[in-house]
């Protein structure tokens, strides 16, 4: 491993892909046994998909967040927590993913950037409201009453991510920024590490293999999250 070589730390970005959730047993989506290796996202993940099939769409998310119940957080998530808790500066965790395992893995603020699962958006009034029961085409809007409207609060292809003025900011404001996970084919979250890095960011990348981006980080540590994110915390909180 390489030793972190980091002047003093203050305001740190953490990035998260499907990776972080692996080994709690949800797929990621481009890896052998991945999501999009068994769905075509164009299929299932684009507005146009939902227009044509929207049961297959509703089945595919409904089944997406049931799975949720059982798995739990993993050691990187609990990890990052209490990097959020015990770190003396400032550290903001956005992540792709729309699993909650961050949340229950004790993170206090997760800035879901692609939707989340537990989730619903009504195109009638635009609210969005949590959801925990399945939900379909015939399902009524609990604050507006339309008929018919809702759609899971996750952005597809061809969407405009979440929060994207608030995660500039931190970018560009942050002096170290860490991804953990992410295949770095996906943009915007893909070009997170271009930002850092003009804002004058050091930079980790903590994944499996290496990502489309590998080249933009300063250093990388290939392995699994639970033990590679677990030893950075370590070193980060010990200063
Ligand atoms: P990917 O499936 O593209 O990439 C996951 C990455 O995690 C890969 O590079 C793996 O090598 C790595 N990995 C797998 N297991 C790991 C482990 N235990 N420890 C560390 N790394 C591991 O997932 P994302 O990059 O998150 O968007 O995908 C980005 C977006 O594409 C998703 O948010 C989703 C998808 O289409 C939408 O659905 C809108």
């Amino acid at each position: 491993m390489q030793p972190l070589n980091v002047p003093a730390v203050e305001r740190i970005v953490i990035l998260t892909g499907a990776g972080v959730s692996a080994e709690s047993g949800l797929a990621t989506f481009r890896d052998s046994d991945g999501l999009w290796e068994k769905h075509d996202p164009m299929q299932i993940a684009t507005p146009e998909a939902f227009e044509r099939d929207p049961a297959l769409v509703y089945r595919f998310y409904n089944a997406r967040r049931n799975q949720l119940q059982g798995v739990n957080p993993n050691a990187a998530h609990r990890a990052l927590a209490q990097l959020q808790q015990e770190f003396s500066g400032d550290v903001f965790l956005v992540t792709q993913n729309v699993d909650n395992l961050h949340e229950r893995g004790g993170s206090n603020q997760v800035c879901h950037m692609h939707g989340e699962l537990n989730s619903v958006l009504c195109r009638a009034c635009h609210a969005t409201q949590r959801v925990f029961e399945d939900y379909d085409g015939q399902s009524i809007c609990p604050r507006c009453g339309a008929s018919g409207k809702l759609r899971p609060d996750i952005v597809w292809f061809g969407e405009i991510p979440y929060h994207m003025e608030a995660i500039g900011a931190r970018l560009s404001g942050c002096d170290l920024f860490i991804a953990v996970g992410t295949s770095g084919v996906v943009y915007p979250a893909a070009g997170f590490v271009q930002e850092a890095l003009l804002g004058g960011a050091h930079t980790i990348e903590i994944n499996r293999e290496l990502s489309a981006v590998t080249g933009y980080f300063h250093h990388q540590r290939h392995g699994s999250a639970t033990v590679e994110v677990v030893a950075l915390v370590a070193e980060l909180l010990a200063g």
